[in-house]
């Protein structure tokens, strides 16, 4: 056997036909159009192969995240396509592909890797923890009517617009006007905007993606009263009940969505590790110096995680519970008996809102 390592470019192609093989039996278009940042030969040295003979047997890739919150700019190692061919399973070469995998983040500097995944057991053995939050709505009535918004369906529509929407988000990852238009061309997906009057696109949203998120708007953007009538129209042309995934931090829409009663789950972000603590503590550090608190304790010394506020300094050992307290989903004061003041503090800095949005999952 060779590897865990990366694929030559003559390999890509073999690449790809091994996840389709394996990930979209019997589907009508290629896993690399529902993952076209990810899934792409200018991100092959991020993808990590193992042969047998002149066979690929194991995958998985990562594809760098730039995320942008009020906090700062984070590195984010989105990982995806994991496989292994059936006859090779339960050898180890998966755990061996995502180690160089997460060795590779750590080379170019993410902060954390974060994956989706219903196999929690398996991705804990190598550090990974379910943390962060998603909030998602069950749109199962009309939100508004009278509307002056005309809607258009089909992904026939400005990248830059959807761009300019997008920016309006509190946390955002970094995407080019190339990167939005290969995602509006995601195969089995639907793309809804909405216009004005003066035929400004003030609202989009987009359902489904490739093999996922079937019935799911993953990406939206545009003022809230916008999206409101962009969901019921969604909901009324589809005829089904569609569910809203949102970042815990769109606090108004939240509020909204609650008061009008809709069904809401609160679930995970993703499984995530860090990778480097020491970059990530800085910037918290950084970011808690700037609202004038200069005695925050957040480190990781020997293999363990010291915590606190001045004198007041809890440690522990174990990487779950410093993910769950950076990024929750649960309050800090409701994870850990601290004194008042660092509960406090920690209550105003953390859950660090983490978000992806759909068309940025591996
Ligand atoms: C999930 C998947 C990627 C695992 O691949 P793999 O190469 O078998 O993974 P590993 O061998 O590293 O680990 C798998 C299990 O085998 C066990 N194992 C590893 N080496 C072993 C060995 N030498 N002997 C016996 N068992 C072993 C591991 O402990 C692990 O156990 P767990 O499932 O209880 O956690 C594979 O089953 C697969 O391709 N599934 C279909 C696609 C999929 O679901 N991908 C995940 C998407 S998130």
């Amino acid at each position: 056997m060779e590897g865990p390592r990366a694929p030559e470019i003559h390999e890509w192609t073999r690449v790809v036909e091994f996840l389709n093989t394996h990930l979209r039996p019997g589907q009508g278009w290629s896993i690399a159009d529902e993952y076209p940042t990810a899934i792409t030969s200018s991100n092959r040295i991020n993808s990590r192969v193992i042969f047998d003979g002149d066979q690929i047997i194991s995958h998985a890739i990562v594809r760098p995240i730039i995320v942008k919150n009020p906090i700062g700019v984070f590195k984010v190692a989105g990982i995806g396509s994991v496989v292994t061919s059936d006859q090779y399973r339960k050898q180890g070469l998966s755990t061996q592909i995502l180690e160089s995998c997460l060795q590779a983040a750590r080379d170019s500097n993410c902060d954390l890797a974060i994956l989706w995944t219903d196999l929690f057991d398996f991705y804990r053995r190598i550090g990974f923890e379910l943390a962060g939050s998603e909030v998602s709505f069950e749109i199962d009535r009309d939100l508004v009517s009278n509307t002056q918004l005309r809607f258009v369906e089909g992904p026939k529509v400005d990248p830059a617009a959807v761009l300019r929407l997008y920016a309006q988000h509190t946390v955002t990852s970094h995407r080019s006007i190339d990167d939005i238009r290969e995602s509006l061309a995601i195969p089995n997906s639907r793309v809804t905007t909405a216009w004005d009057s003066m035929g400004r696109m003030v609202a989009y949203a987009v359902e489904g993606k490739g093999a996922d998120l079937n019935g799911y708007i993953h990406e939206w953007g545009g003022t809230l009263p916008n999206l409101l009538a962009l969901f019921t129209h969604m909901r009324t042309t589809q005829k089904r009940t569609l569910r809203l995934i949102t970042p815990a931090h769109s606090l108004n829409l939240i509020a909204k969505l609650t008061e009008l009663g809709l069904p809401v789950h609160r679930g995970h972000l993703g499984m995530m590790k860090l990778l480097k603590p020491d970059s990530f503590f800085s910037k918290i550090q950084r970011h808690a110096r700037s609202l004038g608190i200069a005695d925050l304790v957040l480190e990781k010394k020997d293999g363990k995680f010291y915590f606190g506020r001045g004198l007041h300094v809890y440690s522990t050992d174990s990487e779950a519970d410093i993910l769950r307290l950076l990024f929750g989903p649960t309050r800090p004061s409701e994870l850990h008996a601290f004194d008042r003041t660092t509960a406090e503090t920690f209550d105003r800095l953390l859950p660090v809102p983490m978000w992806i949005w759909g068309w940025d999952s591996v």
